[in-house]
């Protein structure tokens, strides 16, 4: 193996640039040429490449500027969300832009990890996939790139939130993103010590989550109880606005002296930032197995954080399994759709811990 691409897709996650530099700086110390991809795959099917590696004398360098992007959130390489590469004919154009390359490496989420299992499948092209999205949906994978960043800045969030509420007697209805993944609101939910959770798993009627969240608030400005605010966070994927989640909640709490609910949605701010340790660590160890994986001939895989699922094959990284993509995309839908018993077991932890948040 000669000289390799890499690039990243879909939405951004802190911890790509780690990744990218794993890739480029192992791909030279190997003799490995590595270009970037700018633009994800709409900048693939354009052919717009940037060399991460150059030569000096007979040795293969990488560029400094992939240890600078080390500390940055967002990805240096750009990214996109490309409709061409959803028509085979997006895919052939990239195929063909691909053709001096001995290979590809992926860094993003589900939608760009099922992209790339079309290109090697149809196209043949050689790649492996690094999942990197703060909505921890990728199968097969215990963490994906970003998450750990995503719930330090929930986490801080609401921390903040907290304080202003208390001086205020209020309860806040505070919504992460995590599009249909409710793990950003589950796992922030804990760490945050709200008081409820709100997630598209549970799959509950709006009124039912307004007499429940009623209910919570209810329950936690008791005289007994003695909480001076609420915290209730709700994922992305529940389809009740959060604004009108609590127009209905003020609707109700008339009565309650003092009191008042409010509404904040972080959305991309959940997204930025410098990349965690656990997701700098996370994207160098990811980032260095997929390169292995490729000179190791793997063609339609994905690297793996942990995995919760059994079947990977292991790599000289104990926390690090290789799976087929075909797999991967199988046990994504699972979890989206709660057939994975990976899903199954954090909904029963959550709904253990439900009762108690409460408290
Ligand atoms: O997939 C990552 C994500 O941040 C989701 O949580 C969110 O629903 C979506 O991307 C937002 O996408 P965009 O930045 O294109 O609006």
């Amino acid at each position: 193996m000669t000289r390799i691409a890499v690039l990243t897709s879909g939405g951004d996650a802190p911890g790509m640039n780690a990744a990218i530099r794993a890739v480029a700086k192992v791909g030279a110390g190997h003799g490995v040429e590595v270009i970037g991809v700018e633009g994800g795959y709409e900048g693939l099917i354009a052919g717009r490449f940037r060399p991460l590696t150059h030569r000096s004398g007979d040795r293969l360098l990488p560029e400094r500027v992939v240890d600078l992007a080390l500390g940055e959130g967002g990805t240096i390489l750009g990214s996109s969300r490309s409709p061409a590469f959803i028509q085979p004919e997006g895919r052939a154009e990239a195929a063909k832009a691909l053709e001096t390359m001995d290979g590809l490496v992926v860094i993003g989420g589900n939608g760009s990890l099922r992209g790339a299992h079309a290109l090697a499948t149809e196209q043949g092209v050689s790649l492996v996939g690094v999942p990197a999205s703060i909505d921890n949906d990728v199968g097969c994978t215990s963490l994906s790139i970003g998450v750990d960043t995503a719930l330090n800045t929930i986490v801080d969030a609401c921390s903040k939130i907290s304080d202003t509420a208390r001086a205020h007697r209020r309860a806040f209805v505070v919504e992460v993103m995590g599009r249909q993944s409710g793990y950003l609101a589950m796992a922030s939910a804990v760490a945050a010590g709200a008081d409820a959770v709100l997630f598209r798993e549970q799959d509950r009627e709006s009124a039912a989550i307004v007499n429940s969240v009623e209910r919570v608030i209810r329950a936690s400005f008791d005289a007994d109880v003695g909480k001076r605010r609420v915290l209730i966070i709700k994922a992305e994927g529940v389809e009740l606005p959060a604004t009108d989640l609590v127009r209905s909640l003020n609707e109700r709490l008339v009565d309650l002296e003092g009191v008042e609910a409010r509404a904040i949605v972080l959305g991309h701010l959940v997204r930025g930032g410098s990349p965690s340790y656990l997701d700098r660590m996370i994207g160098g160890r990811l980032g260095l197995m997929a390169l292995q994986a490729l000179e190791e001939g793997a063609g339609d895989e994905m690297v793996a954080w942990r995995s919760p699922v059994e079947g990977g094959l292991d790599t000289l990284d104990s926390r690090v399994q290789r799976f087929s993509l075909e797999r991967v995309a199988a046990e994504s839908e699972a979890l989206l759709d709660g057939s994975s018993p990976v899903m199954q077991r954090r909904m029963r932890m959550m709904e253990t811990v439900e009762g108690v948040l409460a408290l």
